[in-house]
């Protein structure tokens, strides 16, 4: 087939377009919308994205590998354990390297099947396995999508971090019933993948200065005061704001390879030294990180050794804190957000900081909460605006705060813009 018997996107046609430098797996299961898919797959690579179709065994009943290998000019993946050349598992790799799954059609089945985590075959095992979001188009006949096992499925997918269920059509189905269960048209799915991964790039243009984990205060060359911070909360941050288009500069005590700037620290006046460094540019400081509001006054060159006497005393002094010192100082058109872990009276403590320290945003969280906070994946934390708002998150990936957090940081940052421009 020659890819120029599809019809030309609105897109254009060199490759490049709106889903410029996007990876989109499209996955295809084994219904008669297949078909559609191949209009689907070229769509998309011609809006820019670099597509790679991943098919159920079901779904080469009906279309062949060949044809989505010739649109997408990417090879297609069926095998849940296929030949592959390079030590990272095929459906590993495919997972993290994607922007976005798609899967278009969507069959009872597949759904099914995702929404328990059953992962029996390559499309599913991915799905299981990516951090991406995850489109999904179902198609098939409309008493199968009307069954209560389908609307129960379809139930927990919407309600899924990051999944998107694309509705169904109504018109005659392949199989001569009316009903509403046809796929979505391929220009309705190409808008909303268009729009998805675009209304991620809401902070594009934006210097964000984040700052993650916990500092270390040497006692000695051995020891050091130190907090149990992961550096995960301020890390998905980073990643978030990084996704959204942000020019971000990471300040960590926790080494992680990125491709935006990381600088390593390890104490809080480190910290203070890096992020006073950078301030003056940033549009917005996300203070994430758990800094030491002491530290030992002298730090031993040697190694303290162990004494006779029961007791050793270590004095103390007061870090600076450099969310108060930057919030006294920021400029009307920045942006500073603090954080708050707490172990009692959490809404106090945190409107109290959130005031002296003049953020205009700030994120408590209870850490006398099991499975949730430190170390953690998870948090659920309470969200305060300097003008009195408050909003209660529950329990959810780190990142989905983070991304919750974002929205919210566009948004303040958009309005900045305007009221600069109507001044
Ligand atoms: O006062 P508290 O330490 O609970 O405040 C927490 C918030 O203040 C966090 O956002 C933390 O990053 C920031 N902080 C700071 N400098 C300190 C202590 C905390 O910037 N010395």
């Amino acid at each position: 087939m020659n890819t120029d018997d599809i019809p030309e996107s609105s897109f254009g046609t060199h490759d490049t377009g709106p889903l410029d430098g996007k990876t989109i797996i499209l996955g295809v299961s084994g219904g008669i919308a297949a078909y559609k898919a191949c209009d689907l797959a070229s769509r998309l690579r011609k809006a820019g994205a670099d597509v790679h179709v991943v098919m159920t065994p079901h779904a080469k009943a009906f279309v062949t590998p060949l044809t989505f290998q010739t649109l997408t000019r990417n090879p297609v993946h069926c095998e849940q354990f296929g030949e592959h050349g390079e030590w990272k598992p095929e459906h590993i790799e495919l997972a993290q390297s994607a922007d976005l799954v798609l899967v278009a059609p969507a069959t009872a089945n597949l759904i099914a099947k995702l929404s328990t985590g059953i992962c029996d075959e390559l499309l599913g095992t991915i799905i299981l396995a990516t951090q991406a979001e995850v489109m999904l188009a179902p198609a098939m006949n409309p008493i199968m999508l009307e069954h209560p096992a389908t609307q129960f499925n379809l139930g927990v997918l919407q309600n899924r971090y990051r999944y998107e269920i694309i509705p169904p059509d109504m018109g005659e189905m392949a199989c001569g019933d009316w009903g509403t269960g046809k796929m979505a048209s391929v220009d309705t799915i190409t808008d909303m993948v268009v729009s998805r991964l675009m209304a991620n790039r809401s902070l594009t243009g934006k210097q964000i200065l984040i700052t993650a984990g916990g500092t270390r205060e040497p006692i000695d060359p051995v020891r050091f005061i130190g907090n149990r911070s992961s550096g995960k909360m301020g890390i998905a941050m980073a990643d978030a704001a990084h996704a959204r288009g942000a020019d971000v500069t990471l300040i960590t005590t926790v080494e992680v390879d990125r491709s935006y700037p990381v600088v390593v620290v390890e104490t809080a006046q480190d910290m203070q030294e890096a992020v006073e460094t950078e301030f003056d540019s940033c549009d917005a400081l996300i203070m994430t990180a758990a800094v030491a509001d002491y530290r030992p006054i002298v730090v031993s060159r040697q190694k303290i050794k162990k004494t006779d006497s029961d007791d050793i005393v270590l004095e103390l002094t007061k870090n600076p804190d450099i969310l108060d010192l930057l919030g006294h100082v920021k400029r009307k058109d920045q942006v500073i957000i603090g954080f708050a872990a707490e172990s009692d009276d959490l809404l106090n403590n945190a409107q109290q900081k959130l005031k002296r320290k003049q953020l205009d945003l700030i994120i408590g969280n209870d850490i006398t909460v099991p499975d949730i906070g430190f170390g953690s994946d998870f948090n659920a934390v309470v969200i305060l605006t300097a003008e009195g708002t408050r909003e209660n998150l529950p329990r959810m990936p780190k990142r989905a705060i983070a991304d919750h957090i974002c929205n919210w940081l566009a948004n303040r940052l958009a309005n900045l813009d305007h009221s600069t421009v109507a001044k």
